[in-house]
């Protein structure tokens, strides 16, 4: 596989990670195998005996979750990514029914073209004061009663920055820790990564349970159907892997 550092200008998340390494080993990430199957599994309760269906994904990366919805049938997949080289890997893996678009979540828009808008481990990278706007043009990309599908990763709660260092601190740790065990070190590694773009605020903005739900319903356009935490449950002060299910009102 080609990361590909070439002449490219739109990058996000290879400006921190190295794509071939995430690619080979975020499926091992804890609960993210468990995350995917359960948006799969909601997406595909949700269009059953209907004729076909469209999703966006966003943020779709090197196409790890991608691959899985691709295997669903009759549905159309774009998958957009802002990082050009994620988009180049994701492009060069010709997965069945998926049109790559490099693009940017937070303004890409087809008008009432979807019925599933989906991310996975990506809406923590939209910086906080962008956060509005991307809900808005997830609301705007969907049918009515389309569904956003967030699968991600969710900080216990803070309400100042220092708190906001300790959930950092408390999730990846975890995590980390949890990699270390399984003699899993690229993981471990790519998590290290990840923890220190959160703390310098680079390319992830992970919230806690109150302040994503407050972003996705407080403008009146989204309803909450589905809240679920895949782990872990023991500590049950570190945050976890999710999966949220809102509603396009
Ligand atoms: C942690 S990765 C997740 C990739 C993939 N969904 C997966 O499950 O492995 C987050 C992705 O979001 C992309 N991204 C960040 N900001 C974005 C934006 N504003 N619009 C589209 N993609 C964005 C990054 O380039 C990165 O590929």
């Amino acid at each position: 596989m080609n990361s590909g550092k070439n002449d490219v200008t739109n990058l996000e998340m290879s400006r921190y990670i190295n794509l071939d390494i995430y690619h080979a080993v975020e499926r091992s990430h804890p609960y993210y195998v468990e995350m995917v199957g359960e948006l799969v599994k909601d997406i595909s309760e949700a269009y059953e005996g209907k004729g076909g269906a469209r999703i966006l994904e966003i943020g779709a990366g090197t196409g790890l979750a991608t691959e899985d919805f691709a295997k669903l049938e009759k549905l159309e997949i774009t998958a957009i990514d802002m990082d050009e080289n994620c988009k180049n890997i994701l492009h060069g893996r010709n997965l069945d029914g998926v049109e790559t678009l490099c693009a940017d979540a937070t303004t890409y828009c087809e008008p009432n073209a979807f019925d599933f808008v989906v991310s996975v481990f990506a809406h923590d990278h939209i910086h906080y004061d962008s956060a509005e706007k991307f809900v808005a043009n997830i609301h705007k990309n969907l049918k009515p009663n389309g569904l956003y599908l967030m699968g991600g990763e969710v900080l216990p709660y803070y309400d100042t920055l220092d708190e906001r260092t300790e959930a950092l601190y408390a999730y990846h740790t975890f995590i980390v820790n949890k990699a270390l065990r399984e003699e899993n070190f690229e993981l471990a590694q790519i998590e290290i990564n990840a923890l220190k773009s959160g703390l310098h605020m680079i390319g992830d903005f992970k919230r806690h349970e109150t302040m994503f739900e407050e972003e996705m319903t407080l403008g009146g356009n989204f309803e909450m159907i589905k809240k679920i935490k895949l782990g872990p449950d023991v500590p049950d002060d570190v945050g976890g892997v999710f999966v949220y299910v809102f509603k396009a009102i």
